[in-house]
């Protein structure tokens, strides 16, 4: 199969579309990352999303649909709370999890009884799915436990042969994937942080809880217990107060004479030596918008990857050092 780059015009629009009503797979931007869109209705669409990923069959999809698509079609919208997230959230970066009317295909929520569902406010993704006019089931467009994409290249480099089309929106503005937020029980819990904060959900919702699975329990957000996000080359990860030591492991392996890099924020960039280390910014929203565009690079250019965690914590951090620990392996 050929797979075409295109950007979002009315030709590419109908084309994806015709894809989609034959049971296909497009690939389209959001504001957070690329995702590989299939007709949720249709058994095998989602199941062809599965096959080409290499996603494990317990791992849930999110449904996206259009700001003006009729939920209440495939959920039941019954916590007061939630209406209040979506009203100061959406179109946005966070995904909820309602209970499921069985409008979608069993094989999109892995015959869990809830329905994860996102309206992202990227302009090319709502232009995409009001073209459509589907609930459209996505994942990451990346082969599975490989990083994120966030541009159409880094698409293709994946997911070339697989896929017929992928839309070019340009570059995800945020950077890591959306916020998963169960709106099941009496309060919402967060299954998978991102660029929409646990305090921004307790501002709106009164309470939010973060979910954190117990060993043996049952897994809420099956797709959190696989590892993910991995680059290419080997990765070691320091914390923010270990910077010596990773300058000092930095030069030992460059002395050695392996092509190292290393990841780490502005304000110790200067640690490293000049043009080898990749800066990811100033704050936990530039940290979101630029790792994996850069573990995308460092797996072109390097190794070993050495990275030192951001000194930030609270708000966004935490969906960033999420995402930068199970790209980076154990800590060293
Ligand atoms: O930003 C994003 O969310 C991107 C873009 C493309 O929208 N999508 C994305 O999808 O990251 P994926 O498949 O890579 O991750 C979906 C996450 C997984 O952790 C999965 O377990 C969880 O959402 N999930 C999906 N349906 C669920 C459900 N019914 N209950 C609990 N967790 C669910
Ligand atoms: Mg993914």
């Amino acid at each position: 199969m050929t797979t075409h780059i295109c950007p979002i015009t009315e030709t590419s629009l109908e084309e994806a579309k015709q894809i989609l009503l034959r049971g296909g797979t497009v690939a389209f931007p959001t504001e957070t990352v690329y995702g590989l869109g299939a007709d949720a209705r249709s058994d095998e669409a989602v199941r062809s999303i599965y096959a080409i990923k290499g996603r494990p069959s317990d791992n849930p999809l999110i449904v996206h649909v259009h700001k003006d698509y009729a939920l209440n079609s495939l959920v039941f919208d019954d916590m007061p709370y939630a209406k209040k997230l979506r009203d100061a959230f959406l179109p946005g970066p966070l995904t909820l999890v309602y209970r499921s009317k069985g409008a979608v295909s069993k094989i999109v929520s892995c015959g869990l009884d809830t329905l994860a569902v996102r309206v992202p406010q990227h302009e090319g993704a709502q232009r995409f799915l009001r073209y459509v006019d589907l609930p459209v089931a996505a994942p990451s467009a990346n082969r599975s436990k490989h990083i994120s994409p966030v541009t159409a290249q880094h698409v293709y480099g994946d997911l070339a042969g697989s896929v017929p089309l992928i839309l070019d929106g340009g570059a995800c503005s945020g950077g890591i994937e959306s916020t998963v937020c169960d709106v099941t029980g009496p309060y919402p819990v967060i299954l998978r942080e991102g660029l929409v904060t646990r305090e921004q959900i307790e501002r709106v919702a009164g309470r939010c809880d973060v979910y954190h699975s117990r060993e043996g329990e049952q897994v809420r957000s099956p797709g959190m217990k696989y590892k993910h996000y991995a680059p290419h080359c080997r990765t070691v990860l320091f914390a923010p107060d270990e910077l010596e030591r990773a300058v000092s492991y930095f030069s030992d392996r460059e002395k050695n004479g392996e092509r190292v890099l290393a990841l780490c924020e502005h304000a110790v960039l200067q640690n490293f030596p000049k043009g080898k280390a990749l800066d990811l910014g100033k704050n936990g929203e530039e940290f979101a918008a630029n790792l994996y565009v850069l573990l995308h690079e460092a797996e072109e250019r390097c190794d070993e990857l050495i990275a030192v965690e951001p000194a930030e914590r609270g708000g966004v951090m935490a969906g960033v050092l999420n995402r930068l620990r199970k790209a980076c392996g154990a800590k060293q």
